[in-house]
């Protein structure tokens, strides 16, 4: 038995997004949302890194390039577990791709079946191992709880907490992710969308599938302590430019409370707080659910194109959409 099984048991899984990696036309105009949001974007080689404050890992990278597109996910696999994953991509058929351009080429190149590539890679884990931190007022006998708006901090995302993937066949896509890859599904709505935990512990999703007709990237979670800093981090991106988006709300699904501003190539990145938490090796109930618990308790009105896949429209992603409804 190899040092993972014995820490991990036999599971063959992926454990973390390890990055995503997407394109944009203005990295300047991609520096000041992400800035604004409260990531650390730092230079790297050209692109911008998007790191977390006080966390070393990469989340993210962002190239130049003429359209806003997802260019490929790497994810984060155990060492021991490199070889078990090519014996099992070979015994399912699965074919080698070579890396796309300026990508890394260690680990094992793969394609989804929306033709995204997929880089498996050995990295430490970087999804949560526990439930994610929680920060409430504690009592307090004749004093006010609220912070004060004077000091009230800015919102700085803690780390990653998921990704929300379009695909032209969740059904086909979801299998791929469970079978090749070892996520597991933890909930559902029909073949609408689907969300993935990985077996070793991650929050209730890491990868979230939704219909739309081609690939894409819809929106990048990041965890936040608070309520608090959900709606601080919603007022601080309307102050910096970015009024549209969707929340303050909560979802069924995940059960965290969201608020999403709208990017300016009409995708989205989220503030979460409270997402549920699968443990490793538990058995998470997984179910399908009708159509309406699948986005929200409560909150405003969906956005109309809330769910549309700009990267399937290329002058608008070039152009940016952040000025349009
Ligand atoms: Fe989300």
């Amino acid at each position: 038995m190899t040092l993972n099984q014995e820490e991990h048991g036999p599971l063959l899984a992926v454990h973390s997004v390890d990055e995503f990696v997407f394109s944009v036309p203005d990295l300047g105009q991609a520096r000041h949302f992400y800035t604004s949001f409260g990531l650390d974007v730092r230079d790297e080689a050209g692109a911008l890194a998007l790191h977390t404050f006080g966390h070393a890992h990469r989340w993210a990278r962002i190239v130049q390039a003429d359209t806003k597109r997802l260019l490929w996910l790497s994810l984060g696999i155990y060492a021991e577990d490199l070889p078990r994953f090519e014996r099992r991509l070979t015994q399912q058929g699965i074919q080698r791709i070579a890396a796309p351009s300026g990508a890394g080429t260690e680990g094992l190149w793969i394609q989804d079946p929306d033709g995204l590539a997929v880089q498996l890679r050995i990295a430490e884990k970087s999804s949560p191992s526990q439930p994610s931190a929680r920060e409430i007022p504690p009592e307090c006998a004749n004093a006010g709880r609220s912070p004060s708006r004077s000091r009230a901090q800015a919102t700085r995302p803690l780390y990653l907490s998921h990704i929300l993937l379009f695909s032209a066949d969740v059904d086909s896509a979801r299998r791929f992710y469970e079978d090749a890859l070892g996520l597991r599904l933890s909930d559902r709505s029909g073949s609408a969308i689907a969300f993935m935990h990985s077996p070793h512990g991650s929050d209730h999703h890491l990868i979230a599938l939704a219909k739309s007709d081609g690939p894409g990237l819809h929106h990048s979670s990041w965890c936040v302590p608070s309520l608090d800093a959900v709606g601080i981090g919603a007022q601080q991106m309307v102050q910096a430019g970015y009024p549209q988006g969707w929340g303050l709300g909560r979802h069924v699904l995940g059960s965290n409370y969201f608020r999403y501003v709208r990017d300016p190539w009409g995708s989205y990145a989220e503030y979460s707080y409270d997402i549920d938490f699968v443990s490793p090796a538990s058995e998470w109930p997984a179910a399908d659910h009708p159509g309406e618990d699948s986005l929200y308790v409560w909150g405003p009105e969906l956005p109309q194109d809330f769910v549309f896949n700009y990267e399937l429209c290329e002058s608008l992603t070039r152009t940016g959409t952040r000025n349009t409804p």
